[in-house]
């Protein structure tokens, strides 16, 4: 067990780890990152969240090869955009190495946790008063875009609960293509959703520091255009 690192060492420092020692991760490690995931919101407080720990060989074998196969896909799809402005061109190509490295080597991790919710039908529309049923249909598509809401803060908190404990992991999302694939192999109800792939494991590599564009480069003072100060106040 690591000894106990502050919260804003952790936030500074969870870097997104791909690779991993064979060394099985203890239960209650996994259960005590659980226990962090759970301490999230979700909205209306539903806590309609299940999470599913991958630990036997041949499912992670079957899920990584579903993951290898929907990153050639995305692949194509980073290749065909622009390199982000902020990231130097050996920072780009070591996201490139870092990620490409995981689409052959996601089976590596002990553990892979895979972050579900179960979908929740929505009221019908002629039990809802008038008012209510004229905006019915925006409604609709807003719970359609925030439909993650209610379970990304708890894969933050599987994130830095994961760099506490001296574990790596990274939020992976490509699988998304063919999630039906995913559901398949680890008998998913139609109802849930997966939302990500988290391989898990003691890293081989070491955590942050993270770099990220400056808060002054990302915020406004009170409406969009107005410069937040620097951290020199300026
Ligand atoms: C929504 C989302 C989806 C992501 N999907 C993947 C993925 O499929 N594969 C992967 O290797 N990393 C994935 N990442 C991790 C990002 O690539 C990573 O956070 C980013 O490159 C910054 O790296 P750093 O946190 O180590 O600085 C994803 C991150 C987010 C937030």
């Amino acid at each position: 067990m690591t000894a106990d690192i502050g919260l804003f060492e952790a936030i500074y420092t969870a870097r997104s780890l791909r690779h991993f020692k064979s060394d099985p991760v203890p239960q209650e490690l996994i259960t005590k990152v659980l226990d962090a995931a759970i301490r999230a919101s979700s909205g209306g407080n539903t806590q309609h969240w299940t999470f599913i720990v991958v630990r036997d060989a041949e499912k992670r074998r079957q899920i990584a090869a579903i993951y290898r196969k929907a990153s050639d896909y995305a692949s194509a799809v980073y290749a065909a955009r622009p390199k982000p402005d902020h990231l130097t061109d050996e920072q780009f190509a070591q996201f490139l190495a870092n990620s490409g490295y995981l689409w052959d080597h996601m089976a590596d991790a002990p553990a892979i946790l895979v972050p579900c919710l179960t979908k929740r039908e929505p009221p019908k529309r002629a039990s809802l008063p008038d008012v209510v049923q004229a905006r019915y249909a925006d409604h609709l598509a807003n719970v359609q875009r925030i439909s993650g809401s209610s379970i990304y803060p708890a894969i933050q908190n599987i994130i830095l609960a994961c760099r506490g404990l001296g574990l790596g992991t990274v939020i992976t999302t490509n699988h998304i293509l063919y999630e039906n694939e995913v559901k398949a192999v680890l008998g998913i109800p139609d109802n849930v959703a997966t939302f990500a792939l988290m391989p898990i494991g003691y890293p081989t590599r070491k955590y942050g520091p993270l770099t990220r564009k400056p808060v002054s480069d990302v915020t406004y003072a009170d409406s969009w255009g107005t410069p937040w100060p620097d951290a020199t106040g300026n």
